[in-house]
């Protein structure tokens, strides 16, 4: 079945290219991203691989580890991974899940047969501290995913998670937040000292609380 935002993300124990995890385990107290590759030694997956390895320092920042999953084995990921740091500039830095049995790929719902039998779609899946599923996203294969977007919405999601607010359209970190429908005006005025601009009732914004 698939998994929806506020499951608790399903646990496993698996084989990986830094040896075996159990999810919930290696995630402890953090925050976790579980991302899928449709299949090993493939172009589109090769640059996100890299590209999520460039930025695995923002990704730490965020106290937020990173996991990959491949529906090839843990002796096919360690050829690979040579060629993701040789032709990415930076070398995997974060472990992928050898999933020949598609142990994982099935009880996250990650293989959707009228796009591939046999691969996955590119899913994304951030896990909160709670082990709960707080953001999935989907892409075909043909599609990259954008780092940046994840972090971004890495950082909505932990800024909702500490404070009463909400992100607008296209909101990046640093810009005015939206105030929740559940504080009232009198109640925003301590919540968020800095201040409130009140567009509508219903519409209120404060500057970005953590900042
Ligand atoms: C790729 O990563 O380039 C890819 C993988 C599977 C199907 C199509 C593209």
């Amino acid at each position: 079945m698939a998994i929806r935002l506020g499951d608790v993300a399903p646990d496993f124990t698996a084989e990986t290219t830094e040896g075996t995890v159990s999810f919930h385990e290696w995630l402890g107290d953090g925050w976790g991203i579980l991302f899928s590759h449709p299949k090993d030694f493939t172009p589109v997956c090769t640059t996100e691989l890299g590209g999520f390895a460039a930025r695995k320092a923002e990704f730490d920042k965020r106290n937020t580890k990173l996991i990959a999953v491949s529906v090839d084995d843990v002796e096919s990921h360690n050829r690979w991974k040579n060629d993701i740091g040789e032709t990415q500039g930076t070398p995997l830095n974060f472990p992928i899940i050898g999933d020949e049995t598609k142990k994982v790929s099935d009880l996250y719902d990650m293989i959707h047969p009228n796009a591939s039998d046999t691969m996955t779609v590119r899913s994304v899946f951030v896990v909160g501290p709670d082990k709960k599923v707080k953001l999935t996203l989907t892409y075909p294969a043909s599609t990259g995913r954008n780092v940046e977007e994840v972090i971004r919405v890495l950082d909505s999601l932990q800024l909702s998670a500490a404070f009463p607010v909400a992100t607008p359209l296209n909101w990046k970190d640093g810009d005015d937040v939206i105030v929740a429908l559940s504080v009232s005006d009198e109640d925003a005025k301590t919540k968020f000292p800095k201040g409130l601009r009140k567009v509508k009732d219903y519409l209120r914004f404060t500057p970005q609380p953590n900042k």
